[in-house]
């Protein structure tokens, strides 16, 4: 549904992004991992339309998103951005609602609906009434999941399945609200959506990706399913850390630590 041909991105006359070639299938949960600065957001943000490429083109559906109007795009892929200050004090009410700006027919009642569903689907039921800058670093968060939640709506219309962008979507939650998250973007691709989310967690990205994309210094350099891009020892490369890879008795993935013992952390 996603294609990137020989996309490459340079900002301040540096290449800071490819050449990259990928395509994104529907009913996959793509995660985008990678040290910091490694071109993850970059990557994104061409993906969504957000940067266009030096060369290069992005299609979706086969239409390049550099030329789709704004207002179609945003019915077609919904991006959650690494980071999104609002200052101004509006309620929580008012920021998901912003979601539902390019989708017609739709009564007050119903957008009332719909943006209680989404709170409810990221556990802020209570939240509506509440001022946006009053909230918690990882409410905040969940507020901003649940307007692009509502902006995207369902993973499939008329035939076509949309894309999910999540841009770093679990760094400021709990452990029990990162697992949710990722469960909300598993349903939106197992019920026929495309997801892509850059995770800096790992097990995450093990425990819930069909597929890994691992970027280092401005290229994908493995794309794999999670068990084997694991036991392959190319994360220890990429990121300069020594890791054990688990597989606890009964789980179906596996798991990623640290190798804390040989980094002399243990104490
Ligand atoms: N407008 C810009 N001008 C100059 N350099 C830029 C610009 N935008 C991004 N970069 C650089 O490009 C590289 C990739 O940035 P990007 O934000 O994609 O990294 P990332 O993988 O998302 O990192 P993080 O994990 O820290 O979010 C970084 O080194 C960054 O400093
Ligand atoms: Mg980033």
């Amino acid at each position: 549904m996603l294609t990137l041909d020989d996309v490459c991105v340079r900002a301040d006359g540096q290449q800071i992004l490819g050449p990259v070639s990928i395509a994104l299938q529907p009913r996959t949960l793509t995660a985008v991992v990678g040290p910091n600065g490694a071109g993850k957001s970059t990557l994104v943000k061409a993906m969504s339309g957000e940067i266009h490429p030096a060369t290069g083109r992005v299609r979706l559906d086969g239409d390049d998103v550099a030329t789709l109007a704004p207002a179609i795009l945003a019915t077609r892929r919904a991006v959650l951005p690494q980071a999104s200050a609002i200052a101004f004090p509006f309620t929580v009410f008012e920021i998901v609602q912003l979601g539902l700006r390019q989708r017609g027919g739709l009564d007050a009642s119903a957008r009332r609906r719909i943006v209680a569903e989404a709170l409810a689907i990221v556990d802020l039921a209570r939240f509506g009434d509440r001022l946006y800058p009053s909230l918690s670093g990882g409410e905040q968060q969940r507020t901003q999941l649940a307007r692009v939640l509502c902006q995207i709506g369902a993973p499939v219309e008329t035939g076509r399945a949309k894309l999910l962008i999540l841009d770093e979507p679990t760094a400021s939650l709990d452990v029990r609200h990162q697992v949710d998250v990722l469960a909300v973007a598993r349903r939106f691709a197992d019920a026929g959506g495309a997801v892509v989310a850059v995770l800096h967690d790992l097990n995450l990205a093990a425990g819930f990706a069909d597929r890994v994309l691992l970027m280092q210094s401005g290229r994908i350099v493995a794309d794999e399913a999670p068990e084997p891009l694991l036991a392959g020892g190319q994360l220890a490369d990429v990121f300069g850390i020594r890791m054990v890879v688990l597989r606890p008795a009964g789980w179906l993935r596996s798991a990623v630590l640290p190798d804390f013992p040989s980094l002399a952390l243990s104490g």
